[in-house]
């Protein structure tokens, strides 16, 4: 155990490949709002090197990244009370990340199961990168000594390696230097599901639109969307219990407990009894009037690159007064002249 008391400092991390989806809001961006207020100081990070760890074309890559900047600031984060990065921006990310592909072993990257998902059958012709993706992922983390990482549940398996790569270092260099980062997977939507398969995650990557809402779509395909979603001829139960393998019904209802800031017993003690065709247009509802702001206000970010570059600019000087000293102290641990 760390015997060191680390500073209490929250970052986290979105991949700008593809647009927004209402499971990157609930289970992290809506989450990442809350956490700033709470006093903490908070990072938030497009991380487009991670992103290139599949193919991704230049021009959509640079949209993606300001369309992503946009997408935190509307859903709440404050660049003057936030540090908002584009990783590439600050260079100590890499930097450490090469550190740790020494720390880390082959066999912990190849348990990973995102990486055993991306790659999938052909894992020969992944890209290294894919392959180091979780040692970049803890350098991220650990280059700014953060002690609490809130996500989605499909990131707890890459925050359990970087402790491993913290604790790792700190025993073969005999320091107390990186502290065991605490994942922080709360809240209702930790894992929202596909509107098309309950036993899928909602992605970027399902090839089908409808199994999502984005961030960007309108009222109408946001009704659209719920109304065609997957579900059972059943009437919703008033209580959790009754959601009992009933995977798309449990996920609606996750979903409007998220949106609503209620637990699921609330949501559920409110519409147990509605049949799926009375709750389907009032989640519609409730959704569009939580995202429509969202999605107008990225809209308006978006008509103005030079702010959103601007804003990224500052973010990676004030990132770089934490992580310049982090890394010359790993450096000297490490043994490298200097
Ligand atoms: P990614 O889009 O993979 O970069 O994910 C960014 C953040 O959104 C991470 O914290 C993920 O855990 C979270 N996330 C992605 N998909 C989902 C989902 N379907 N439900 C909840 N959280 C998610
Ligand atoms: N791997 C994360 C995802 O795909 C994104 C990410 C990269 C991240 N670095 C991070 C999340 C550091 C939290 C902390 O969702």
């Amino acid at each position: 155990m760390s015997e060191t008391q680390f500073t209490p400092r929250v970052f986290s991390g979105i991949q700008p490949s593809g647009d927004l989806h209402l499971g990157n809001y609930l289970g992290a961006l809506k989450r990442f709002a809350d956490a700033q207020e709470q006093g903490v100081q908070s990072i938030y990070c497009m991380v487009d090197l991670h992103a290139i760890t599949v193919p991704q074309k230049p021009d959509d890559l640079k949209r993606s990244t300001r369309e992503l900047c946009a997408g935190f600031i509307a859903s709440g984060i404050d660049p003057e009370k936030s540090i908002l990065i584009n990783q590439s921006q600050v260079p100590e990310h890499a930097q450490l990340a090469w550190i740790f592909n020494c720390v880390a072993r082959m066999g912990w990257m190849g348990r990973m199961t995102q990486w055993k998902d991306k790659a999938g059958k052909n894992a020969e012709a992944a890209s290294l990168g894919l392959f180091a993706y979780p040692a970049l992922m803890a350098a991220d983390i650990l280059i700014y000594h953060a002690t609490h990482v809130p996500v989605g549940e499909d990131q707890k398996q890459h925050l359990e390696l970087t402790r491993d790569i913290a604790a790792k270092f700190n025993h073969d260099y005999g320091v107390d230097f990186f502290p065991l980062t605490e994942p922080v997977i709360e809240g209702a939507a930790t894992r929202v599901m596909s509107l098309r398969d309950g036993s899928k995650k909602m992605s970027k990557s399902d090839p089908s639109p409808a199994s999502r809402i984005n961030l960007t779509d309108d009222a109408d395909t946001i009704a659209k969307k719920f109304r065609k979603a997957k579900t059972d001829p059943d009437a919703l139960p008033s209580e959790a219990e009754g959601l009992k393998d009933r995977p798309e019904a449990r996920n609606l209802v996750n979903i409007y407990a998220a949106l609503s800031d209620q637990t699921i017993d609330q949501v559920l003690a409110e519409v147990g009894g509605q049949q799926f065709g009375t709750f389907k247009p009032a989640l519609a509802e409730l959704a569009v009037s939580k995202l429509g702001p969202i999605t107008a206000e990225m809209q308006r970010l978006m008509a103005d690159e030079t702010e959103i570059d601007r804003i990224l600019a500052r973010g990676a000087e004030q990132a770089r007064e934490i992580t310049a000293p982090i890394l010359k102290r790993t450096y000297e641990i490490v043994g490298m002249v200097g």
